[in-house]
C-alpha cells in the first residue's frame, strides 16, 4: 500500500498546475544541472515527479545511454507524466509508483537523486532525506529544490495577495495565509531556510543557489495563489472568517485583472551536494 498524504491530491487543477510550474522552472533546473556537471550515461531519479517535474530535463542530461526514473505515489500524476513522456518522445524515462516513505527502489543505485517541492508539502524532512540518501550510490549527488515565499510579490503592490514589503511588521494577504494552511496540514512551508543544515547533518557539504522570476502581466503563473486558494478552500475557511476570505479572494481577482500588474515569484532555493564515495 502506498500512502498519499499530499494536501493537494485529488484536485484536477493540480495536474495542470504542476505542468505549468515545471515549464516555468525548467531553465532554473537546467542551470543547476550545468553546475552539477556532466550527466551523460547517469542513472537518476526524480522523486515525487508529479505530472512532469524534471523528466524532460533529466532525459536530456543523461542522454541516450542514461536512465531516468520518475516516481510518484499518485497514479493520476503518473498517468499524466506518461502522456507527457510519450508526447515528448523520451525513451530513457521510466515511471514507477513508489512511496517516498516506504520506497522499494534499489538502494545505492542512483548517481543523482532529485526532489522538488516535496518536503514543503509533505513536511517530513528527516524521513524524506533518509530515503533520498539511501537511494544514492556513494559519490552520487542529491539535489533538492524548495521554495521561500518572502520574495513573492506584485508590482504595483497587490495587498489582497500579499501586503507590500516594508509597510509595517505584519505581512498579510492571501500568500501568508496559504503558508499557514500548509503548516496546519502538516507541511513545512519554511523548509528552504534549513536546507543547508539538513545537508550538513547528513555529512554532505552543501552548495546553494536561488532563482526568482519576473512574470509579465497576464502570465498564468501569476494566478498561483488563487489556484492554491481554490484547492485549499476548506482549510482556509478553518483559519479565517469565510466572508473575509471571500472579500480577499474577490479583491485578489481584481488585482490580478489589472493589465499592468506583473509579479515576482517566490524564491526557488536549490541545494545540492555529493554523498561521500
Ligand atoms: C508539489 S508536487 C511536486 C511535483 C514535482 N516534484 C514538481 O516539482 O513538479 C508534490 C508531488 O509529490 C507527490 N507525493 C505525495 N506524497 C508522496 C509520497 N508519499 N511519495 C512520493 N510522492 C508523493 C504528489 O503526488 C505530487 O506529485
Amino acid at each position: 500500500m502506498t500512502e498519499n498524504t499530499y494536501l493537494l491530491a485529488g484536485h484536477d487543477s493540480e495536474l495542470a498546475r504542476l505542468q505549468l510550474q515545471s515549464r516555468v522552472w525548467e531553465p532554473a533546473g537546467r542551470r543547476l544541472l550545468d553546475r552539477i556537471g556532466d550527466g551523460q550515461g547517469a542513472q537518476v531519479v526524480d522523486v515525487g515527479c508529479g505530472s512532469m517535474g524534471w523528466l524532460r530535463l533529466l532525459s536530456e542530461w543523461v542522454g541516450p545511454d542514461g536512465e531516468v526514473v520518475g516516481t510518484d505515489v499518485d497514479e493520476s500524476m503518473l498517468a499524466a507524466a506518461k502522456t507527457f513522456v510519450d508526447d515528448e518522445g523520451l525513451p530513457n524515462v521510466t515511471l514507477v509508483t513508489d512511496d517516498v516513505f516506504a520506497s522499494e527502489l534499489e538502494p545505492s543505485s542512483f548517481d543523482l537523486v532529485h526532489a522538488r517541492f516535496l518536503i514543503g508539502p509533505l513536511g517530513r524532512g528527516p524521513e524524506q532525506m533518509a530515503t533520498h540518501l539511501r537511494l544514492l550510490r556513494p559519490g552520487g549527488t542529491l539535489a533538492l529544490e524548495e521554495l521561500d515565499s518572502r520574495s513573492w510579490t506584485f508590482l504595483p503592490p497587490a495587498p489582497a495577495l500579499v501586503s507590500p514589503l516594508g509597510h509595517g511588521d505584519k505581512v498579510d494577504g492571501l500568500i501568508p495565509l496559504l503558508s499557514e494552511a500548509f503548516r496546519k496540514a502538516g507541511g513545512d512551508p519554511d523548509c528552504a531556510t534549513t536546507q543547508l543544515e539538513v545537508f550538513r547533518d547528513a555529512g554532505i557539504e552543501p552548495h546553494a543557489r536561488a532563482e526568482v522570476q519576473a512574470l509579465p502581466p497576464g502570465h498564468p503563473y501569476l494566478r498561483l495563489p488563487l489556484v492554491f486558494a481554490t484547492a485549499l478552500d476548506g482549510l482556509l475557511r478553518s483559519l479565517v472568517d469565510g466572508d473575509d476570505l471571500d472579500r480577499t479572494l474577490a479583491q485578489a481577482e481584481r488585482e490580478l485583472a489589472d493589465p499592468g500588474r506583473w509579479g515576482l515569484t517566490f524564491t526557488l532555493v536549490q541545494t545540492w551536494g555529493q554523498r561521500q564515495a
